[in-house]
């Protein structure tokens, strides 16, 4: 299959960690960071050259001027989400896009106020989501609306989430899921949520933090009115990385919406003018708030440059096979164990509902086991109570990294 693999050779652009053992490291953690492309220090390099070379002309003059800095990822973040040039911008990190779209989104009234979120949301998004309920002076326990799975299932249904929608909708202001829950790896069908909650007469939002350039998106024709989402995952962008954010064409024009404002989203022909009052940009870009970070933006290029020439559907093409693959060998190794399994599997099987990841539930050891692993240089992450993530990412893994981590964490099992 690697022999047979067109995007094979990207895998040679790419950093992987040095391991203290005699194996190579085999990394299945690109939904927590991606790795390092090796183009992005020399991207980085020349931002700081042309800091030494210009100093603040370098906003005009430098060889990318940083002015429009941001705008050298608009085209292929369009293309990695599918949506039209000016429904995305690259700006702030995903908690903060997450509040600056709640405060323009989030409109509660006294019989529309609630948000419905999965249960066990990303931390984050609770927190940011309980914060927006209280300031707004409605109570959680109230407004809070949380999707959770039937007793004895791991992973959400279709048909739940449209019926809490048909029964609760009238209530909801603002629904908010993840494109791809973190814990279990399910990624959700954003076209069919989009469409029942505006049925009901909701906004629809989603953070696509383990999403994005996981999962070919279409966001434009799908129609949520805003997302968000973060680059260092799939994106490769680097630790604490400049997030993306996409508003609905159908809201570029909405004035009358409330946000709150930054000299980097007023109207960029009289922004230095210095003028007290604000006019918003058309578009996603009117959200922005500051300057955007040269230094960090400049890895991130080096990413995107590698995602436009491997192309999203080819990815999630090899994606498909390749978690495919692991959870074969991963049901293989269950039933050599001979009716006692050490682990299950929360993700769910069929194609459409996941991407890259797939989470292995480990009652007994677990994070002992997982930290045994990663000492050896087998690195996926693990999360509270129980859960072993691993994701084999298309970009930069092999079915060979995918087999040798299923021998290594067999092995790991039998000795615990
Ligand atoms: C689903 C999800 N939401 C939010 C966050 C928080 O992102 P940030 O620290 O960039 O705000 C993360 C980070 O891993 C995440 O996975």
């Amino acid at each position: 299959m690697d022999a047979r693999d067109p995007l094979a050779h990207f895998r040679s652009r790419f950093h992987f960690p040095k391991t203290n053992s005699v194996h190579d490291c085999i990394y299945l953690a690109g939904h927590s960071l991606g790795l390092q492309p090796k183009a992005a220090g020399s991207y980085l390099e020349q931002e700081l050259q042309d800091w030494a070379r210009f100093g603040v002309e370098g906003h005009f003059h430098a060889r990318n001027p940083w002015v429009p800095y941001h705008r050298l990822l608009t085209q292929q973040t369009a293309a990695l989400v599918g949506a039209e040039p000016s429904e995305v911008v690259v700006m702030n990190s995903l908690t903060v896009n997450l509040h600056l779209m709640m405060a323009s989104f989030y409109r509660p009234t006294p019989t529309r106020n609630k948000i419905l979120v999965e249960g066990g949301a990303f931390p984050s998004d609770q927190y940011a989501v309980n914060s927006q309920i209280r300031f707004h002076g409605f109570d959680p326990a109230s407004a809070l609306l949380e999707l959770t799975p039937r007793e004895g299932e791991s992973f959400l249904r279709d048909e739940d989430i449209a019926s809490l929608i048909e029964r609760e909708g009238s209530s909801i202001a603002l629904i908010l899921l993840g494109g791809v829950n973190y814990v279990t790896g399910q990624a959700f069908n954003v076209e069919e949520i989009t469409k029942a909650g505006h049925r009901a007469g909701c906004i629809v939002g989603f953070d696509l933090a383990h999403a994005a350039g996981n999962l070919p998106l279409h966001l434009h024709d799908w129609g949520p009115d805003f997302a968000v989402w973060c680059s260092y995952k799939y994106l490769n962008g680097g630790p604490g990385c400049v997030g993306g954010c996409f508003v609905h064409e159908r809201h570029a024009r909405a004035w009358n919406l409330p946000r709150f404002a930054g000299w980097w989203g007023h109207d960029e022909n009289i922004r230095f003018q210095m003028g007290p009052d604000f006019h918003p940009m058309a578009g996603a870009e009117g959200w922005q708030l500051s300057n955007p970070p040269i230094l960090a933006l400049a890895p991130l290029r080096a990413s995107m440059e590698i995602f436009a020439e491997a192309g999203m559907e080819r990815l999630r093409e090899k994606s498909v096979h390749l978690t495919a693959y692991l959870e074969f060998l991963l049901h293989q190794s269950l039933q050599s164990s001979r009716g006692s399994p050490h682990f299950t599997l929360v993700t769910p099987p069929q194609p459409e509902r996941r991407g890259a990841q797939l989470s292995i539930r480990l009652p007994r050891a677990g994070r002992a086991l997982c930290a045994r692993l990663a000492a050896e240089g087998v690195i996926g992450d693990w999360r509270e109570p129980d859960i072993f993530r691993v994701a084999p990412a298309p970009l930069y893994n092999s079915y060979q990294d995918v087999y040798q981590f299923v021998q290594r964490f067999t092995a790991a099992l039998t000795q615990t």
